[in-house]
């Protein structure tokens, strides 16, 4: 279990998880799973998400850094009850979150909004700005009985775009213009929580620095907490107050950002740093290794397989433990 040295739930957090796990079953093909059920082997399954636990706190942007195929969507997914999590629990301001039906889920996701990476694709084509920043005041019940028109061009506003574009369709908009419209959605219910899923991967380098500031303005005006999840590294270090390092569905390191270059020890850490450094010079990844498709089957720590300093102790599953204060680490060999 990974419940060392962890803070307690506190009311104080806009979000806590503990324990959360979340497994699929691997796909193979008909003729490999007659066979394996002939010989008796049970079906293979792959942990997406193990024992992850962390909290963001009121106004606080959390990092959640990992390489394609780490579990950060998954994640993502599960806290917004797109998949049903096999373990664990989350408390979204206290409430819990999973297993709730009817008005309470409804009051759940009013709380907790979503912004996604692809800015093409996650807005309904057919639909007007106008139709899309109001639905979930519909969903929800919310629309404003007065100055509507008003209400809707103050969020428009709010996240730099024109209030002209009220009654144009998405396809009219730029992919920054768009993802602001995406934000501005997951506002107008002013959630306590916003979760953004690769925000600005999809975009040019100059257009994710304006949206990367966009969302720190309207963080800091909100006091909204956030989780900003990305596979790169340096746009999660520039918004992010604290990061969290997820390796195969595990959880291995915790730190304040501006922390991470210097102090970030976990030898995945070390290599995603590495990688990022080498990535800006143009060159190849250092003997890149697939966060994917692996399957998990043997106990122990979730690195031992390709990591340089593996020994005799990472055959147990290293704790996350904290090594000083903020800053927790799963590795047997942290802090030494
Ligand atoms: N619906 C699903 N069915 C089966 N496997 C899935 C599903 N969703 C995700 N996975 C697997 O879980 C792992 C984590 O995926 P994902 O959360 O999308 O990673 P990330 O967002 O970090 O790239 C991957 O190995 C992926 O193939
Ligand atoms: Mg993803």
């Amino acid at each position: 279990m990974t419940g060392h040295n962890q803070a307690e739930h506190t009311s104080a957090h806009v979000l806590d998880v503990r324990g959360l796990s979340r497994s699929f079953s691997v796909e193979k093909s008909m003729v490999q799973s007659a066979l394996d059920r002939l010989r008796g082997v049970a079906p293979q399954t792959l942990r997406a998400l193990h024992e992850v636990s962390f909290s963001i706190a009121r106004g606080e942007t959390l990092g959640l850094l990992g390489e394609s195929g780490s579990g950060k969507s998954t994640l993502a997914r599960v806290l917004m009850g797109i998949y049903e999590p096999d373990s664990g629990s989350a408390k979204l301001c206290g409430r819990e979150i999973f297993g709730v039906r009817g008005s309470e889920r409804l009051a759940v996701l009013r709380n907790m909004q979503m912004v996604f990476q692809d800015p093409f694709g996650s807005l309904d084509p057919r639909m007007t700005v106008r139709q899309i920043i109001s639905e979930p005041l519909k969903i929800h019940g919310l629309m404003p009985r007065e100055n509507v028109e008003t209400h809707l061009a103050r969020a428009l506003t709010d996240v730099g775009l024109d209030a002209g574009a009220l009654d144009l369709y998405p396809s009219e908009f730029s992919g920054g213009q768009r993802q602001r419209i995406g934000i501005c959605r997951a506002l107008m219910l002013n959630p306590a929580l916003l979760i953004a899923d690769e925000a600005v991967s999809a975009l040019d380098v100059s257009v994710q620095a304006q949206i990367l500031e966009l969302l720190i303005r309207l963080r800091s005006e909100r006091n909204l907490a956030m989780l900003f999840i990305s596979h790169d590294v340096a746009v999660v270090r520039q918004i992010s107050d604290r990061i969290i390092l997820l390796y195969r569905g595990n959880l291995v390191e915790e730190l304040p950002a501006d922390q991470l270059l210097e102090d970030g020890c976990h030898p995945y850490t070390r290599h995603l740093l590495e990688a990022a450094l080498f990535l800006r010079e143009g060159d190849r990844l250092p003997d890149a290794i697939s966060a994917t498709a692996l399957v998990e089957t043997n106990a122990g720590c979730c690195y031992r397989p390709v990591c340089p300093q593996a020994g005799k102790e990472c055959q147990q599953r290293p704790l996350l433990r904290e090594i000083k204060p903020g800053h927790r680490v799963a590795c047997h060999f942290a802090g030494e």
